[in-house]
């Protein structure tokens, strides 16, 4: 309620004052143009403009004045209204807004006080100039009476010619007094109302008219005394003396006239100066307006300081809080910091900077950084170690690896932070050391152990390899022994056995039963002989090749009746011997996998050469299963199929991947490099 009516109170502030104001300066610009030439008047004009164009700014200050006012004269009541506060100026627009308003209205005060000097002075100007022609007039009266005085006088003197010469001065002085003041009248015609000017030509006309009335019966006096008939003359007398009551009652009506005129004059001036007193009020309301402004600025101000002060008093408290928790951080950090400016020179450092250096911190103070962090060349002196601690800076959170030095000269391993800061504009760096002595002691040790382990692991490496090639060559070696000695033996056994059953028949039936039996347990015993050679060491591997030699594997599961498809690229190109064996292995297991677990009996083998190595991929269609590698829990010698091919793939510098999921079988991938160029089989079976 009070808001919408402070806020109406503005709205009528800056309809009437902004609008009177407007008015005012309009006036006196126009006043003092007429005086003072254009300058002024523009100036004028543009104060003018601004207050017109400026409502809002003038209607946002007033109303504000008037709530703040308000707010003065009831403490208790809260005035917030966001449209005030939308509308309240800022605190330095403010000032210079009432800075303006006290200038226009100095100047309106000065403006008015001059018009009305003025006034009064012309009043002054124009009451003299009537007065003294008021007193002209009353000088006619009596050059009036010296014309008629000759009239009468000629009774006594009897001197006809000489009254007569006098009375035609005297009427000359008269008319030409009387021209004079008409010529004067009628150059003054502006300042007299129109009807009164009239009336005092009117008055003039009779005024003539009476005079040359009164003249003609002087005249007629004369010419009676001039013919000897004084009696005649004597009763003209009475006549004449009408005839100059006449004159005095138009002279008197022309005065009137004059007085009026004079009167009225300073009627308007007075009228003017009061029209002109009534801007007195405005300009005293201006005045108490602004005083009110100034109070409500200052009061105001007093109040914003005194916040500010309190605000700053309480800042200042926070400082100090945070500056002491700051201290309290920085000194209980293990790491060292420490302040220094653009030349190095240490300006602060923590408890940890002197525990770290066996320095007395307050010893550091003003010394050069250098001191605790040489240079490469290890001088106190030199600048370029400070410069590239700068340098550093510049990389925001670069860590650097430094050296120290600690005060007994003895130097240790550092990290390093540098940053820059500004402080009152001057440049300074904080630099966060931490001594890494113990950091690279255990880095040293890591790395005698990464090494240890790597030499393990490649012994290890050597030995899976050695052990591998010795299955191989003792596999081998043992299929050639059963191949050359069991082998030959028991096909010759059984040749020998085949030869005398074809000489010889047995005559009893039992005989012949155990000659049979004797005959397919020889062959049982080849066949046997044959097998373990093979899977021993396949001889087709060393004759001709990986690609026959899968090829056979194969042919013996079909001979089974399993569902086999092979696609094979290398043809009869030879591989260096450790990847043929490693792959072939690798196919053995992959398929003796197919036919332990796949419970499929379906299988597809792909053997592709590639320009950079071979690739062989193994897939059935089987139960397939969920890889999670070796757990621990296998007995000794158990699942080691899969980790067997990875490691032999490994030896190769290849890879062997496994991809299966339940029910949708399994697949084998192996990429083996082969770096030595391929050898061929000249002869090989395709
Ligand atoms: N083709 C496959 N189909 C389904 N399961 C398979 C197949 N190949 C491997 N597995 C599963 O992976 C396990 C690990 O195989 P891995 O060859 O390492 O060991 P293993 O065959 O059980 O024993 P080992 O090979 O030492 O005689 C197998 O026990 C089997 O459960
Ligand atoms: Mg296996």
């Amino acid at each position: 309620m009070v808001l919408r009516t402070l806020a109406s109170l503005g709205q009528a502030t800056h309809d009437g004052i902004g609008r009177v104001s407007e008015l005012a300066i309009g006036q006196v610009a126009h006043f003092v143009g007429a005086r003072l030439g254009s300058p002024v008047p523009v100036a004028l004009h543009v104060l003018v403009r601004v207050s017109a164009t400026a409502p809002g700014a003038i209607l946002g200050a007033i109303t504000w004045i008037l709530a703040d006012i308000m707010r003065v004269l009831a403490p208790g009541s809260r005035v917030s209204v966001p449209v005030l506060r939308s509308i309240r100026p800022r605190w330095h627009q403010l000032y210079y807004l009432l800075a303006a308003f006290d200038v226009m209205t100095v100047v309106l005060s000065l403006s008015l006080s001059h018009e009305i000097r003025g006034i009064f002075a012309r009043s002054i100007a124009v009451n003299q100039t009537w007065g003294q022609r008021l007193a002209d007039y009353s000088d006619l009266g009596e050059l009036a009476q010296a014309v008629d005085a000759p009239g009468n006088d000629v009774f006594d003197t009897l001197d006809v010619e000489g009254e007569s010469a006098r009375a035609q001065t005297a009427l000359r002085i008269f008319n030409e007094r009387l021209a004079g003041l008409q010529a004067d009248i009628q150059a003054h015609e502006s300042e007299v109302d129109p009807p009164v000017f009239e009336d005092l030509e009117q008055d003039f006309g009779e005024l003539t008219v009476a005079m040359n009335e009164m003249t003609a019966e002087s005249d007629l006096i004369f010419s009676y005394f001039a013919n000897n008939q004084p009696d005649q003359a004597g009763r003209r007398m009475a006549t004449m003396d009408r005839k100059y009551a006449n004159v005095h009652r138009a002279l008197n009506a022309v005065r009137q006239n004059v007085a009026d005129i004079e009167r009225q004059n300073l009627d308007d001036q007075q009228a003017t100066a009061e029209s002109l007193s009534k801007f007195e009020y405005l300009l005293a309301g201006f005045i108490l307006l602004m005083v009110s402004a100034a109070t409500i600025y200052g009061h105001n101000m007093a109040r914003r300081v005194e916040a500010d002060a309190r605000e700053r008093e309480r800042h200042l408290a926070e400082l100090g809080d945070a500056e002491a928790r700051t201290r309290s951080i920085v000194d209980t950090a293990a790491d060292s910091i420490v302040i220094f400016d653009g030349w190095g020179m240490i300006e602060s450092t923590n408890a940890s900077t002197a525990r770290m250096f066996a320095w007395d911190s307050a010893s550091l103070l003003g010394r050069n950084i250098s001191l605790l962090l040489p240079a490469e060349n290890g001088s106190d002196e030199s600048h370029s170690g400070v410069d590239a601690l700068m340098a550093a800076s510049t990389l925001a959170g670069h860590q650097s690896e430094a050296v120290g030095r600690r005060q007994d000269g003895t130097m240790f391993p550092l990290d390093v932070v540098v940053s820059e800061l500004r402080l009152g504009g001057r440049r300074m760096f904080t630099a966060i050391i931490r001594d890494i002595t113990e950091r690279k002691r255990a880095e040293v040790e890591r790395n005698t152990l990464y090494q240890t382990l790597a030499e393990r692991e490649r012994t290890l490496k050597d030995l899976v390899r050695k052990l591998f090639l010795t299955q191989e060559e003792e596999r081998r070696r043992v299929a050639y022994e059963v191949h050359d000695g069991l082998a030959q033996l028991t096909a010759a056994a059984q040749q020998h056995l085949e030869a005398f059953a074809g000489r010889v028949r047995p005559r009893s039936s039992e005989a012949r039963k155990e000659l049979a039996e004797a005959r397919e347990l020889a062959q049982q015993t080849v066949r046997e002989a044959r097998r373990v050679i093979a899977g021993l060491r396949p001889t087709a591997l060393d004759d001709f090749g990986l690609a026959a030699a899968i090829r056979l594997e194969l042919e013996g599961l079909r001979g089974e009746g399993w569902e086999v498809e092979y696609a094979e690229e290398l043809g009869a190109r030879r591989l260096p011997l450790e990847t043929e064996t490693a792959l072939f292995r690798v196919a053995q297991e992959a398929l003796r996998n197919v036919r332990k677990h796949a419970g499929t009996r379906r299988v597809e083998l792909c053997l592709l050469y590639r320009s950079h190595g071979v690739r062989l991929e193994v897939r059935d269609w089987g139960r397939g299963f969920q890889h999670v590698g070796r757990n621990g829990r296998e007995g000794p010698g158990e699942r080691m199929g899969i980790p067997g091919m990875q490691e032999r793939v490994a030896l190769l510098g290849g890879k062997c991947s496994v991809y299966s999921r339940r029910g949708a079988g399994t697949r084998v991938v192996v990429e083996v490099p082969v770096t030595t160029p391929l050898g061929t089989m000249q002869g090989a079976v395709a």
